[in-house]
């Protein structure tokens, strides 16, 4: 897969790209991210990426053409004429998993970062195919929210997490969140392992997993199981358990 990132601050992506399993993923050729800076694409003495809004207010908004370049220099390099071409902004449609896992499924994507007070609409309307938001605040540019959606993609990349780390069993990957996990020692300060998973009783162990992860999806996010991930003997079980956790 190759994502391309047109930003301001190419210096954000050094570090987090160069770590753990997204280097990897680089390394193996599994992923090819690209950065790009839209500065590289204007074309006046101080190459200038923002103006005044029309008609005032307050801040200062992208100005159009050297995106639209930089997108179309990225596109004509690779010779695809449509890319998925994503604008990181907290107006766009919130990210989840099954978003990262819909997009993980394309060969290639554009990613643009966004600065100031935001994009000119122009670019939205007839450069962007979609738009993500990481959440529902305000950060000082598309940056870093851009390296959230690329590393959530990237794990989802076939062969990038060995089968002993698979993406399978991660939080939200079913709907739920994931299930209480313990390594030795058996007992640390007085606090003891659950002994159910020192039994070896397969079946009994993926049920009680099973089990604590609906009832800490109940407790912390209740909302989650309303979109149906659970069948109507669990609904049942998390009633009695929730009110009588132990
Ligand atoms: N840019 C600024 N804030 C953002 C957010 N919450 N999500 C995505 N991009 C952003």
């Amino acid at each position: 897969m190759r994502i391309d990132i047109l930003c301001l601050f190419p210096e954000t992506f050094v570090s987090p790209l160069n770590q753990s399993i997204v280097k990897r993923a680089r390394e193996q050729g599994l992923a090819d991210i690209v950065i790009h800076n839209i500065r590289d694409y204007t074309h006046d003495r101080h190459h200038t990426v923002d103006d005044y809004p029309y008609s005032g207010g307050p801040g200062m908004v992208l100005k159009p053409e050297p995106i639209f370049e930089a997108a179309e220099a990225v596109k004509q390099q690779i010779g695809v004429a449509e890319v998925p071409t994503i604008l990181l902004t907290p107006q766009g449609r919130p990210f989840s998993q099954s978003v990262a896992q819909e997009l993980a499924l394309y060969p290639h994507l554009i990613l643009i970062c966004g600065h100031y007070e935001g994009f000119d609409e122009r670019v939205c309307e007839y450069l962007a195919t979609d738009e993500i938001s990481i959440g529902d605040y305000v950060l000082s540019g598309g940056e870093l929210a851009a390296l959230v959606v690329v590393d959530a993609i990237v794990r989802l990349v076939p062969g990038v997490l060995g089968s002993e780390d698979s993406a399978s069993s991660d939080s939200h990957s079913d709907g739920l969140l994931e299930y209480p996990q313990y390594t030795r020692p058996q007992v640390y300060r007085g606090w003891s392992v659950p002994s159910i998973l020192l039994s070896g009783n397969h079946g009994e162990i993926a049920q009680w997993r099973r089990r604590q992860a609906i009832l800490r999806t109940a407790k912390r996010r209740p909302e989650l199981l309303e979109k149906g991930n659970i069948c109507d003997e669990e609904r049942k079980w998390i009633l009695e358990n929730s009110l009588n956790p132990k």
